[in-house]
């Protein structure tokens, strides 16, 4: 099984001849272990020994299911009389030990677990199993991803508008990071976005719009230029118009697409609209609502004193109760 995959979408009766499949743990971790044969000692202690810990999963958000290629009243006996208090999946053919590689050269069942994350890909896997200390390890396991799967998510943590950036980004890069931002939420799929980038010759009609303060954005290899207009969403009662805001969810996702490849993308409004609109032929209707500047990082001696000092300074956010309130509007106002 080939790990950060999707796990295989298996069906399987319980011991109570329910239908058990992978979608019906989606949104928790599944610990799924395949053990040869109920009733035999090992396959005993384990599932005792998982199901001593089911409650410690639990807290995790984690399910703990055993898999072996007995029958339904075999499993029930095994339930009933070892005193067992997870659930146990037939898998009368070893058609899905197969598909999970929990299977040996004999065709038997090999004693394997597999971690199987919120999402439903495979992040870990425990082949030819010791008994001895395995459900701690596969608890272990679980609390850890589960504290890094509960931490800022690492791209949102790390994304910034740096201003020293240059080097070159090719075609294929310019439209993987539109491919990102295109998958965007937006109402009714309407996908209200147009993203022109402006690369080599074209780049001059961008910079001649910048403002000084921008000036830093002229070494960028790309600059993107976000083109919508209201026709172009749902227009709703009482002043939602979503086209701005599902522009600015698809400018989110480029820009995460770019910090996981190594390249700083940088949203702009400091720039005069006139002038980049005529420069790039966008047609009066439509609103150039902001530029984005996408370069690798350099050093940042290419910055004035002022911009540099910028740049090394922490990030700053208002406070978490300036932005969040709970169950009614509960902000300043003034
Ligand atoms: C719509 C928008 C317009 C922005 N305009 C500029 C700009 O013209 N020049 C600039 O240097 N930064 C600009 N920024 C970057 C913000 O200053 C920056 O996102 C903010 O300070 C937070 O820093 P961070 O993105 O590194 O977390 C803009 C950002 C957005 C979203």
């Amino acid at each position: 099984m080939k790990l950060f995959h999707p796990a295989p979408k298996f069906e399987l009766t319980d011991s109570q001849g329910e239908l058990v499949t992978r979608d019906h743990f989606a949104g928790r971790y599944l610990v799924l272990y395949f053990y040869p044969k109920a009733n035999t000692s090992g396959c005993t202690r384990e599932g005792q020994e998982f199901t001593a810990r089911k409650k410690d999963f639990a807290k995790l958000h984690a399910d703990v299911v055993g898999v072996s290629p007995d029958g339904l009243n075999a499993l029930c006996k095994f339930i009933e009389s070892k005193d067992l208090g997870i659930p146990l999946l037939s898998d009368p053919h070893k058609g899905v030990a197969e598909q999970f590689g929990a299977l040996n050269e004999k065709g038997g069942i090999l004693r394997s677990t597999f971690l199987i994350d919120r999402a439903g890909v495979v992040r870990w896997q425990w082949k030819k199993v010791r008994v001895d200390g395995h459900v701690d390890e596969v608890y272990a396991m679980v609390e850890q991803l589960h504290a890094a799967d509960e931490a800022m998510n690492p791209l949102v943590a790390v994304r910034r508008s740096k201003r020293a950036l240059g080097g070159k980004v090719s075609r294929t890069t310019i439209k993987r990071l539109v491919q990102a931002a295109h998958l965007a939420p937006s109402c009714f799929n309407m996908q209200p976005w147009r993203f022109i980038a402006t690369t080599g010759a074209s780049l001059e009609a961008v910079h001649a719009g910048l403002k000084g303060g921008n000036a830093w954005a002229k070494a960028a290899p790309v600059i993107f230029a976000v083109v919508s207009r209201p026709e172009l969403d749902c227009q709703l009662s009482m002043d939602r118009e979503y086209w701005m805001f599902d522009s600015g969810m698809a400018v989110m996702g480029l820009q995460l697409q770019a910090t996981q490849m190594g390249l700083l993308a940088h949203p702009m409004a400091g720039f005069d609209p006139a002038v980049v609109k005529k420069g790039l032929a966008i047609p009066d209707d439509h609103v150039l609502i902001a530029l984005v500047a996408v370069g690798r990082p350099v050093d940042v001696d290419v910055l004035d004193a002022a911009q540099q000092k910028m740049e090394r300074a922490p990030r700053e956010r208002k406070a978490l109760g300036d932005v969040l309130a709970f169950d009614r509007f509960d902000f300043k106002t003034d």
